[in-house]
């Protein structure tokens, strides 16, 4: 890829149509075949390619959930050309077929058409293309996370999962996930969000209308065409629909929501628990720390080094005890090595990959000659799950899934620890099973975008089972579409420099859009060197990733918190301690993601979709619905510039309201970071931990930005286990009223669920209240400030233009009031 035109040739027109089962109809298009599906929600899938069947579907392997198949019938167009239609009532569609050339047209409930596919055509090695319309004006976002503007549209990507080093132009990386989501804003209409995806294991290629602007080239290298559209209106309506479809994530374990330390190069047990002991000396907020590669024996997976980590049980209970949790990287390539049990049961069982002449197949990985286990088939993945029993059992609390492209190299150099690749690996023969029918082999190039995403399968259902009380973690650089459902994603090899700072924050955006919530990039840098300012920088927003991990190559300077000097330590610390105080309100993000799909991070676009300017903007981030982030992404910079769309905004930090829509010029000195709170939200906030186990002296503040109404749901659960599914969770609803002359009216539900909170203190916290006259709780008017009501059991006092309000909370309804002075 890129292909030459020559190779395909088009679909000239439908010559006979019939009603399929599923809400379809199947289409005989000479030398093609298509079917076209509408689903319960409104999804409408197109498949098609050449020959007399369409191939088997992949859909189970890749985890993909049940098509919802409606009842939509075809009826004949006149003069020509046939229609489905649906509209239920959780989505609807029309679709309309173009006999002569063959089309696809399919519009949304309001008739607007939101997908125009055509120029289908063929190879006869089984690629497939098909084009769609792009109209003036769109902007064209997702395919993960690529370098690059945010929006797509005018260039061309490559999709195929590559080990290469981030840059600002490099494509194709590690992983691929071929969903492109398109918002329309045309003149006097509300805007209107639409997604595409185009599924299979192969490799493809976009051109998102580079070459022609008004159309968008999709090219999958295997497999024909398998498109889907998901109809918005909204950009939260259609993530909702792509991941009914592709899978959502299921909340992660609280832990896994802090800060992880990781370096590659932490070399011994010692080395480990002299991290441990610094990050908690210095009150550096840690959850996790990762194991790279040195913790193995020779890069044996599933072993540890007899001499530098001579107990792990041990090691990993005595982290435990102060707190930590310990991730484990796993590599797909296991070390050629006839003595090792691992290696002996894999070759007895078969479970690696082979050449087509039938031999086997090794590359170059860090244990040298590795074999490559056939994650295509079911057996494989339950072996490669097995493997993972005594490390479950020794405490290891997620796994980090590295080097699944797979990535591997021919030729290497080796000096010492020094391990330089010289020639990129060459799978050229090698074939694997396919994973939508493993009995059948197909070269591994026509199956490798799955290749990562299955062994994370494999990994995620492992931890699963073999710790039922626990949730699993699972962290991947590779991924397909739907990899959110097994696997946290981060961005690989990145380096200490400004222009990859932004990058990431572009890339992570690209994600959140692409369905994968849960994501992060090395905080600081992978490889290069990083300076204190960098640093600081990095972890300020770092600590608002949804994926937070400082990590690091081996061979630079250490890159742990407080090797930067004492500032940028307390830039840490605080930057830390601010994730730490948002948890409740993050954790209630990633609740909606496994509820509806919606992103953690989102752009400036995702709830302002008609704002033209908020679209344009990639250097800012919505954390979820109420909280705009504004790093500061350039050297030297010690002010910004902030766009504010419609609306009331707080800066957190000094509680200064601007209005939007508007720019602003804000001050951004090294210990800042810029954050505006949405007028007219409620956060929920705790007082900060050093890890996420230790209780917080404050659990639960409620901080409250008046300027518009408001409605959340406050979830709490063990944080540890998925009895949350079976109701162990506790779910408390606040709403928020403001009034006009700064009243305002708080209302918070009685808590509902079976997971049981002791009674505590919740404080409420009213940012820009001007100095109440009455403050009433539940219908009562509190005393004067600072005298408890007995009655109630509340308290309250005002200070510095902030009301705070405790009151003892048992779980019963409670309603706030407040009236300012007159
Ligand atoms: C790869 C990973 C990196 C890791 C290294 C050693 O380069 O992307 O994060 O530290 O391998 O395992």
């Amino acid at each position: 890829m890129p292909r030459r035109p020559s190779r395909f040739a088009p679909i000239a027109q439908v010559t006979r149509w019939t009603s399929a089962e599923r809400g379809g109809v199947d289409l005989d298009l000479g030398e093609a075949v298509a079917r076209v599906e509408i689903a319960r929600d409104g999804a409408v899938r197109v498949r098609a390619t050449t020959g007399r069947a369409l191939p088997a579907d992949p859909s189970e392997a890749l985890g993909r959930e049940p098509w919802r198949a409606s009842n939509a019938e075809a009826f004949a167009l006149e003069p020509a050309g046939v229609a489905l239609a649906f509209d239920g009532a959780d989505g609807a569609a029309r679709v309309e077929i173009d006999e002569r050339p063959f089309a696809v047209r399919v519009f949304d409930r309001s008739g607007r058409e939101i997908a125009h596919l055509l120029d289908f055509a063929f190879a006869q090695d089984g690629a497939g293309r098909v084009a769609l319309r792009a109209a003036p004006g769109e902007r064209w976002f997702g395919l993960g996370g690529k370098t690059g503007a945010l929006d797509r549209r005018g260039r061309s990507f490559v999709l195929r999962n590559r080990d290469h080093p981030v840059g600002d132009r490099v494509d194709p990386l590690y992983h691929s996930i071929p969903f492109l989501l398109r918002l329309a804003n045309s003149e006097g209409e509300a805007a209107r969000a639409d997604g595409m995806l185009l599924d299979g294991c192969a490799p493809s290629h976009f051109d998102v209308a580079a070459s022609e602007r008004l159309r968008v080239v999709a090219t999958a290298q295997a497999g024909g065409i398998d498109a889907t559209i998901f109809p918005g209106p909204s950009p939260d309506d259609v993530l909702r629909r792509y991941t009914a479809r592709t899978g959502r994530i299921t909340r992660p374990p609280l832990w896994a929501l802090g800060h992880h330390q990781s370096r590659w190069g932490y070399r011994s047990a010692r080395d480990v628990r002299r991290v441990a002991r610094e990050a908690r000396r210095r009150r550096i907020p840690t959850d996790a720390i990762h194991l790279d590669i040195d913790y193995m024996d020779a890069y044996r997976v599933f072993t540890w080094h007899p001499r530098r980590f001579p107990d792990p049980r041990g090691l990993l209970q005595e982290l435990r005890d102060a707190g930590f949790r310990v991730v484990t990287i796993i590599d797909p390539g296991v070390k050629v090595d006839e003595r090792w049990a691992v290696h002996r049961d894999g070759e007895a069982r078969d479970v690696f990959l082979r050449r087509r002449d039938g031999s086997p197949y090794s590359l170059k990985v860090w244990p040298r000659d590795s074999a490559l286990p056939d994650f295509g088939r079911p057996e494989v993945r339950a072996w490669w799950g097995t493997q993972h029993e005594p490390f479950v059992d020794a405490g290891v609390a997620g796994i980090w899934n590295d080097m699944n492209e797979p990535a591997g190299w021919k030729r290497e150099l080796r000096a010492g620890r020094l391990i330089l690749p010289l020639q990129a690996q060459d799978l050229g023969d090698v074939v694997a099973s396919d994973p939508a029918d493993p009995k059948r082999r197909v070269s591994h190039e026509s199956v490798r975008n799955a290749y990562g995403h299955l062994e994370c399968r494999a990994t995620h259902e492992a931890l699963a089972r073999l710790d039922p009380e626990r949730r699993p973690f699972v962290l991947s650089r590779s991924g397909h579409a739907g990899i959110q459902r097994y696997a946290a994603l981060w961005t690989g090899d990145t380096t200490s420099s400004w222009s990859q700072l932004a990058l990431s924050v572009r890339m992570l955006l690209g994600l959140s859009v692409s369905g994968v919530p849960f994501c992060g990039a090395d905080i600081g840098g992978f490889a290069g060197w990083c300076s204190p300012e960098l640093f600081a920088r990095w972890m300020q927003i770092g600590a608002l990733y949804p994926f937070a991990r400082t990590h690091s190559m081996w061979l630079k300077h250490r890159q742990e918190p407080w090797r930067f000097g004492k500032r940028v330590e307390s830039i840490a610390r605080a930057a830390l301690e601010l994730r730490m105080r948002l948890l409740p309100y993050l954790y209630g993000l990633f609740c909606e993601a496994e509820a509806s799909g919606a992103p953690v991070w989102r752009p400036m676009f995702w709830s302002n979709p008609d704002d033209e300017r908020a679209g344009a903007i990639d250097d800012q981030v919505m954390l979820g619905r109420d909280l705009l982030v504004a790093p500061v992404l350039e050297r030297g910079a010690r002010e910004r510039d902030v766009y504010l769309p419609a609306g009331a905004w707080t800066a957190i930090d000094d509680d200064a309201r601007y209005i939007g829509p508007r720019m602003v010029r804000v001050a951004a000195p090294l210990e800042r970071i810029p954050i505006f709170a949405r007028g007219g939200s409620v956060l929920p906030m705790r007082s900060t931990v050093r890890h996420v186990g230790e209780i917080p002296e404050e659990p639960l503040v409620l901080e409250v930005y008046p300027g518009g109404d408001a409605a959340t749901v406050v979830i709490e659960d063990d944080g540890e286990s998925p009895a949350y599914r079976v109701g162990m969770e506790a779910r408390t609803p606040v709403r928020l009223r403001s009034r006009a002359g700064g009243r305002l009216r708080l209302e918070v539900g009685g808590r509902e669920g079976e997971f049981g909170i002791d009674t505590r203190t919740v404080r409420v916290a009213v940012h820009g209240c001007p100095t109440p006259n009455s403050v009433w709780i539940d219908a009562v008017r509190l005393p004067v400030a600072g005298r408890p009501d007995d009655e109630v059991g509340a308290i309250w006092h005002w200070e510095g233009g902030v009301l705070h309000v405790r009151w003892t909370d048992a779980g019963a309804a409670r309603s706030l009031e407040v009236d300012p002075a007159p």
